[in-house]
């Protein structure tokens, strides 16, 4: 069967659809005092809850401090709370809960379980507290105010373009490539988009027969990684090259994450086989050293320093009264988010210095 070309695939301009519900009208977005001035939203050194999960990637790390440190700097009150590993859920639920105790004025939440927020987001909005979600879009409830993140299906676009871009490099000459598909964890509503956003490009050549999925598991549930957790891919991978890979090549996996990525790596390795075209997302220091090694194909680089600089923005335009900037809306299930979405970028040996240059974490791992 022939390859096509790699169809480009623009970004899905998010339509703007007029809400059909907010959580909240009372943010005093433009209310004018009774001298006629703008009405501050709240105190200009208020209580900004900061609600992350479990750091089950490198982003998810430098966010706690980058919060902190920016909350301080903008004069704010910084509350910011990670979820542990062992009841993420629940710890979560309780430190929100403690925030609105605390009377912060917004809460930004990355969500451990973007489907179990539900009691604490009814006694946020009884408290007139705004609430922000932060990379992950809490689900099915109208009292999210606000969503700040990268456009993730646009990351799933990307990884699914140089997952192609690398087969056509290291495998041109073979006629049907040999993949399988990882997704993030299902408690995560990141993970259905970045895996329908790949599958927006890699479905037609699966048709066409260009792309071969041999394990034969094809959908985001039975390509699931619980808790975005390494031992969970690199089990999945190590039983399916046991299962289905007899004497095929394994050409090339979409891995949605670096930490995954570096999973599946050690599992084909450990099965001594031929390093396949690899994708992953995140820019950790791990990863990009591979990627400069010429390991690891892929990763995606959302700098997390503008999604928090992002995220506190939101913050400081709320406290001046002012309506936050947002490029469209998301939706929840419940309603058109207004969402601020930043564009993430894909990174391969080939771009790994312009991309960071200006991050001086990663710029160094690319010199020499
Ligand atoms: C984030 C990814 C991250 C994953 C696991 C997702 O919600 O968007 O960047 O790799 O969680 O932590």
């Amino acid at each position: 069967m022939r390859k096509t070309t790699i169809a480009a695939l623009a970004g899905i301009a998010a339509v703007s659809i007029a809400l059909t519900g907010c959580g909240r009208a009372d943010t005093g977005t433009g209310a004018e005092g009774e001298s006629g001035e703008p009405q501050a939203g709240f105190a200009a050194d208020a209580t900004i809850g900061v609600a992350l999960p479990d750091r089950t990637s490198e982003n998810w790390v430098l966010a706690g401090d980058l919060f902190t440190n920016g909350l301080t700097d903008a004069g704010f009150t910084g509350n910011v709370q990670y979820a542990g590993s062992s009841n993420s859920v629940g710890d979560q639920q309780q430190q929100i809960q403690s925030m609105i105790a605390d009377g912060a004025e917004v809460i930004i939440i990355g969500a451990a379980d973007t489907g179990q927020l539900a009691t604490q987001l009814e006694a946020a909005d009884a408290a007139d507290i705004t609430v922000i979600a932060y990379d992950r879009l809490i689900q099915d409830s109208e009292l999210v105010d606000y969503y700040v993140a990268f456009d993730n299906f646009n990351v799933g676009v990307l990884q699914a373009q140089s997952l192609l871009e690398g087969l056509e490099a290291q495998h041109g000459d073979v006629d049907t490539w040999n993949i399988e598909l990882f997704s993030g964890s299902a408690d995560d509503s990141n993970s259905a988009v970045f895996f329908d956003g790949a599958m927006s490009v890699l479905q037609p050549m699966i048709d066409d027969g260009t792309l071969n999925i041999v394990s034969g598991q094809t959908t985001v549930q039975q390509t699931a990684t619980e808790d975005w957790a390494a031992e969970n891919a690199q089990n999945r991978m190590d039983t399916i090259l046991q299962a289905s890979y007899g004497g095929e090549d394994l050409h090339g996996v979409l891995s949605p994450n670096d930490n995954l990525a570096r999973a599946i790596l050690t599992s084909v390795q450990n099965a001594g086989r031929d390093v396949p075209v690899v994708t992953g997302q995140d820019s950790e220091v791990e990863s990009v050293q591979s990627i400069v090694d010429g390991v690891q194909y892929s990763t995606i680089y959302k700098d997390t320093r503008a999604l928090v600089a992002a995220a506190i923005e939101m913050a400081q335009a709320l406290q001046a009264g002012e309506e936050p900037t947002t490029t469209g809306t998301q939706d929840n299930g419940a309603y058109e988010v207004p969402s601020n979405l930043l564009e993430p970028v894909i990174v391969t040996q080939e771009n790994a210095a312009e991309a960071y240059a200006e991050n001086p974490d990663l710029a160094p791992l690319t010199e020499g």
